[in-house]
Parts: C-alpha cells; structure tokens; sequence
C-alpha cells in the first residue's frame, strides 16, 4: 500500500506497537511530523504523581496524550 508523504496518521496501542508500526511508516517514507501517537495507556495515577507516563522528560498525564513521533523518536 503506498501511503503519501504528507499523509496524517494517528497510532495507539501498546507501547511496543506503536514503536514497530511507526519504524514501519518511517520506512514507507511518512514525514515524522505527520504520525501522531496516542499515549494513554501508559498512565497510571493520571494525576502527576507517580511518575509511571514519564518518557523523555515529558509526563504523558500532565503534558497531553498525544505526541508526534518526531517528539518522541528517541
Ligand atoms: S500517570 Fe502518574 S504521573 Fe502521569
């Protein structure tokens, strides 16, 4: 399937889903600014506590649940 360049696609899901289904449209030539990934479910007090959502400095409760995959690639 050939997906356009400027195309805008949201991923969710388990964490290690989203990592390989991202390397995948990486490599199917989608722009990193135009996948975004939904992060929910990696909460857990949802109330900036516990530290469980934190990834690359960012709190997933307190700084939203959607990220681009050029935000958070590393
Ligand atoms: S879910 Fe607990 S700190 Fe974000």
């Amino acid at each position: 399937m050939k997906i356009p360049y400027d195309a805008t696609l949201i991923v969710c899901g388990p964490l290690i889903m989203i990592y390989f289904c991202c390397l995948d449209l990486v490599k199917a030539g989608v722009k990193h600014e135009g996948i975004y990934i939904s992060l929910e479910g990696h909460m857990k007090c949802e109330i900036d506590k516990s530290g469980h959502c934190n990834i690359c400095h960012k709190y997933v409760c307190r700084d939203g649940l959607i990220f681009t995959y050029a935000e958070k690639k590393e």
